[in-house]
């Protein structure tokens, strides 16, 4: 080999791997947190659990999870045997989670959409704020995962509450709007995303992480996001959510919105007991919560001016 190719392929640089191309990218966004934000995304989760009011379960003894309705903080998680002719008692989520069907302050007689329901421990939240008036329409384009909403929701809820005001739907959520618009006046936007946690768990995930399927989720993203906007009543309230670190899927996400429909958007900023304020919403990481990672954006709606068509 001669002098001169010895030198160039001394300079060829060499195609970082996965894990290194992960590990500079948060550390870009989080700096000198990123190490021990990292070790809180690998220790074992926390777990809340919400109490099926409609079940046999007693809570008593549980410590109340900031005192919103039937949510407990969980010591450990139980096995729940599921029995044919019973109610859920329980189900599990993680608290942070539970963050954003409960910013939609749902009431009863509201109509309620799930865009990306499933396995539905949102959708029951919001279910049981109900208190049987009103419609909640939970979809879920997965069919596995739709299968799996439906036997949640239909084992937890009263028969009559099921059949009469839930329906289970399994459409493209980016498309909603060409069939209905201004439909609900609260819709939960609970997205796909790069679920971080999950990479880090596990080596061929990990392996395979690229910024571009980031990229790839934010654009599905916002596809539904727009969508959902169009589906919004005026005077409605919609929350956006992911599970994701990046800020790609989540402000930046908002921010599009926020651009295209000023005119009609209100950005609110709950009051919540936990995580960190970002631009359009809050951030609850588990280094410092205990729970997450979970973003969320809580979206209204103007209503329509007096006198304006539709209004
Ligand atoms: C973060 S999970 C939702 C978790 C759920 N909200 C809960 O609390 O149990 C995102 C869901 O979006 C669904 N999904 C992905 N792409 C979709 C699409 N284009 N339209 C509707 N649902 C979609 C997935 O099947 C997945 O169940």
């Amino acid at each position: 080999m001669g002098k001169n190719s010895k030198s160039k392929n001394q300079k060829k640089k060499k195609k970082k791997s996965g894990p290194e191309l992960f590990d500079e990218y948060y550390a870009d966004i989080y700096g000198e947190r990123w190490p021990s934000l990292k070790k809180a995304l690998l220790a074992e989760k926390e777990h809340t659990i919400l109490v099926n009011p409609y079940g046999d379960f007693n809570p008593n003894g549980l410590e109340s999870f900031y005192q919103y309705p039937n949510l407990y903080v969980s010591p450990h998680k139980v096995t729940i045997e599921e029995k044919e002719n019973e109610k859920l008692p329980l189900y599990f989520l993680d608290g942070a989670s539970a963050l954003a069907p409960l910013s939609l302050n749902i009431l009863p007689g509201d109509d309620v959409l799930d865009l990306t329901a499933a396995p539905g421990g949102k959708s029951l939240i919001m279910a049981y704020a109900l208190k049987g008036k009103g419609t909640l329409t939970a979809n879920d384009k997965s069919e596995n995962r739709r299968f799996r909403l439906h036997s949640v929701l239909k084992k937890s809820l009263p028969k009559e509450f099921f059949l009469h005001h839930v329906r289970v739907t399994g459409f493209d959520a980016s498309g909603w709007c060409l069939h209905e618009k201004e439909a609900y006046n609260k819709i939960l936007l609970d997205a796909p995303c790069s679920s971080e946690r999950h990479v880090l768990e596990s080596p061929e995930h990990l392996k395979e992480w690229r910024l571009g399927r980031t990229k790839r989720l934010a654009a599905l993203q916002w596809s539904m996001l727009a969508s959902a906007w169009l589906v919004l009543k005026p005077g409605g309230s919609l929350v956006y959510s992911t599970c994701s670190l990046s800020p790609l899927e989540n402000d930046r996400v908002v921010e599009k919105l926020v651009k295209k429909f000023k005119e009609e958007i209100i950005v609110e900023s709950p009051t919540l007991p936990l995580g960190e304020k970002t631009q359009y919403g809050t951030l609850v990481l588990p280094d410092r919560a205990g729970m997450g990672p979970f973003y969320l954006s809580l979206l209204n709606k103007k209503p329509k001016a007096k006198g304006a068509k539709g209004a």
